[in-house]
Order: C-alpha cells, then sequence, then structure tokens
C-alpha cells in the first residue's frame, strides 16, 4: 500500500550516500536551503533565533539535536558533551526548558550502560535546571531497550523524563498500561519507522484506529499526555473525546512538528489548547528530513521547487 511504499522508498534513499552528501552541501544554505522548512538551523544559536517569535504566538516547544545510529562510545560520549552544553546555553537564552532526544545518538548501539551513562550525565544538569527531557521513540528493535533503560533512571529518582508510544505497533496498548501505571508521561505518535507486519499494523485505518484508542486510554489514565500528529481526524477525535468527558484543555497537549501545518498550531492555541512544536536542530539532519518525505511524498515537489528556484 502506498503508505508503507513511500515510506520504505525514502528509508532507501536516506541510505544513499551521494544523495546525503548533495543535500548536506544545499539543504541548510542559507536562507534558501530546501531542509530550512522542517530544520530550525545547524547550531543551538540559530535555533533559538528560529524559534524566537514561537513564545508570544502562544506556542510551547522543545528543542532536538539531530543525530542517531551513533557507531562508537566516544561519538555517543560527544553527543552527551553536546548536550550538556546546548542545555547550559538553553538556559542563558532563556527560552523554553524542554529537550527531545535519540538513545542511539547516546550510544545504545554501542551497549546499554553507555546509553545509560550518558543520559546520567544529560540529566544531571537538566534536572538541575527544571528541565523535561523525552525520549524520542525509535524504531522497534529499540522499544524494549528504550522502555527499559527508561525504567531504569525512573527507578533512580529522575521524574522529568518521559517517552513516546507509537500507535503502529502492535504492543503499544500493553506499554501504554505500564507507563500510565507508573506515571511516567507518555508522547503518542503514529509512528515514523517503516516496520515489519510482525509487530506493526501496515494501514492507515488500522493506525489511526489504534490512536483514538490509545488517545483515549492516555487522557483516562495518563500523566499529562501529549496527542502529536498533523492528522485533522486525530485532532477531532482527541478534542471531542475530552469534551465529552469534561476534561479540562491543559489535561494534555497537542504536538507537531517544526514547519510542518503551522496554521493548525495556530488555530489550536486560539482555541484555547496548548501545542508544543517539536523543533529539530543540528548537522545530522538528513534522517529527520527524509522521515518527513516519506510521510508525505507532496513535500518533494516542493524541495524540486526550492532547488529550481536557487539554481533559476
Ligand atoms: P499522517 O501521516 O496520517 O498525516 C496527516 C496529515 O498531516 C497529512 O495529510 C498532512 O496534511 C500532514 N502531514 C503529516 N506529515 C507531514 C509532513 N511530513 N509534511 C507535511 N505535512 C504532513 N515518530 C516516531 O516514530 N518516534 C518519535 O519519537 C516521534 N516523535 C514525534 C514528535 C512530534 C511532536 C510529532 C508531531 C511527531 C513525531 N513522530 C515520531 C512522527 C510521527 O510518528 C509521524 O510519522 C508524523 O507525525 C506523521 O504522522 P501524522 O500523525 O501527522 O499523520
Amino acid at each position: 500500500m502506498l503508505d508503507a511504499t513511500a515510506k520504505a522508498l525514502f528509508h532507501g534513499l536516506a541510505q544513499v550516500p551521494t544523495l546525503q552528501r548533495l543535500a548536506s552541501r544545499y539543504g541548510m544554505a542559507p536562507g534558501t536551503g530546501f531542509a530550512r522548512r522542517f530544520i530550525a538551523g545547524e547550531t543551538v544559536e540559530e535555533a533559538i533565533a528560529a524559534v524566537a517569535d514561537l513564545p508570544s504566538k502562544g506556542l510551547l516547544l522543545t528543542l532536538d539535536y539531530l543525530g542517531e545510529s551513533v557507531g562508537s562510545a566516544a561519538e555517543a560520549s560527544a553527543a552527551a558533551a553536546e548536550y550538556v552544553s546546548i542545555i547550559e546555553k538553553i538556559v542563558a537564552s532563556g527560552v523554553e526548558r524542554n529537550i527531545s532526544l535519540k538513545l542511539t545518538q547516546l550510544g545504545l548501539d554501542v551497549d546499554r550502560a553507555t546509553a545509560v551513562d550518558n543520559m546520567r550525565r544529560i540529566l544531571e544538569p537538566a534536572d538541575a535546571n527544571g528541565f523535561f527531557v523525552r525520549i524520542d521513540m525509535e524504531n522497534s528493535p529499540y522499544t524494549d531497550a528504550t522502555l527499559g533503560i527508561l525504567e531504569t533512571l525512573w527507578q533512580q529518582g529522575h521524574r522529568n523524563v518521559g517517552t513516546v508510544i507509537q500507535s503502529c505497533l502492535k504492543r503499544s496498548p500493553d506499554d501504554i498500561r505500564t507507563l500510565n501505571g507508573r506515571g511516567i508521561r507518555v508522547r503518542l505518535v503514529k509512528g515514523a519507522y517503516k516496520e515489519p507486519r510482525e509487530v506493526a499494523h501496515q494501514r492507515k485505518s488500522e493506525v489511526d484506529a489504534a490512536f483514538v484508542e490509545l488517545m483515549q486510554t492516555l487522557l483516562d489514565e495518563g500523566t499529562y499526555p501529549a496527542i502529536a500528529t498533523h492528522d485533522p481526524d486525530m485532532i477531532d477525535a482527541t478534542k471531542v473525546y475530552a469534551a465529552s468527558k469534561g476534561y479540562a484543555k491543559d489535561r494534555f497537549e497537542f504536538q507537531m512538528l517544526y514547519g510542518i501545518r503551522r496554521d493548525l498550531q495556530l488555530a489550536l492555541v486560539n482555541e484555547g489548547y496548548r501545542m508544543r512544536v517539536y523543533v529539530p536542530f543540528g548537522k545530522q539532519w538528513y534522517p529527520y528530513f527524509m522521515r518527513r518525505l516519506g510521510e508525505r511524498p507532496a513535500n518533494v515537489t516542493f524541495v524540486l521547487k526550492s532547488l529550481f528556484r536557487e539554481r533559476g
């Protein structure tokens, strides 16, 4: 089916080194780079400048220093050090203290202990400065390890940390029940990765139906859940369910990605909902960017148009 095919195609293209080199050269060129619609900058300073006007529009934010699939302990340690420095810069800038990160960026492919150590290095200054830290969810081979590391950190007393659950995965109802039982904050998404049919729903209708069910469980039993989607049907289902139960609008928040459906982001703020924008930045933007193209192949037209504008 089309959804899965597009995801698979862009997943494949993301592995092509020539494309990656070309994209890296042109994608973030000052002013004209085609990736700038989705990526807030290559440095934290650029990202902070790019989101300076969000709070005045009533938007909340979470900053994500892009990176994943790091292959050595040294690279993972460098990523953790970079996050510590980013935390200092966020504090100094006065922007909201909320970050998102990925465990393969912190060494999960090297070994579990490396990822846990690097998480602790980040959580120490994060906790001291009142940050919330969201552990993004990667593809299904990492689900158990991600939830296991979160559990370890939780047992060690870290409370300003949460994670993400993907409605495409068949295991998610069980995971959500466990996380709700602990009081751990969950961001609900559909899932950005190409997953095998043994573990994941393949049809959009199934992923959407699961999303609605999980959203209801989270609103009923979760701790300040985040409903992260650009899909107007999912958003409407959330609003209708919350209203039918008499839940206050600040019992949960909506989240969307930087550069996607800005109109809908502002409309939700105007209706009195909490709306957080996920703001990615950094030099390692290519895999994230390709996932966004795979979700909506129409974005390819947008990229091609920007390329021709630049050269024309
Ligand atoms: P769906 O893909 O069905 O799209 C619905 C509509 O939204 C489209 O018709 C279009 O209008 C718009 N839209 C969606 N994607 C678009 C795009 N790329 N460009 C332009 N318009 C688009 N995934 C994951 O596996 N792990 C994670 O940790 C996270 N984290 C995360 C944080 C936040 C804040 C968000 C919003 C999303 C994620 N995701 C994620 C990604 C998520 O799993 C999913 O791939 C995307 O949100 C796209 O799915 P939608 O729910 O938007 O619906």
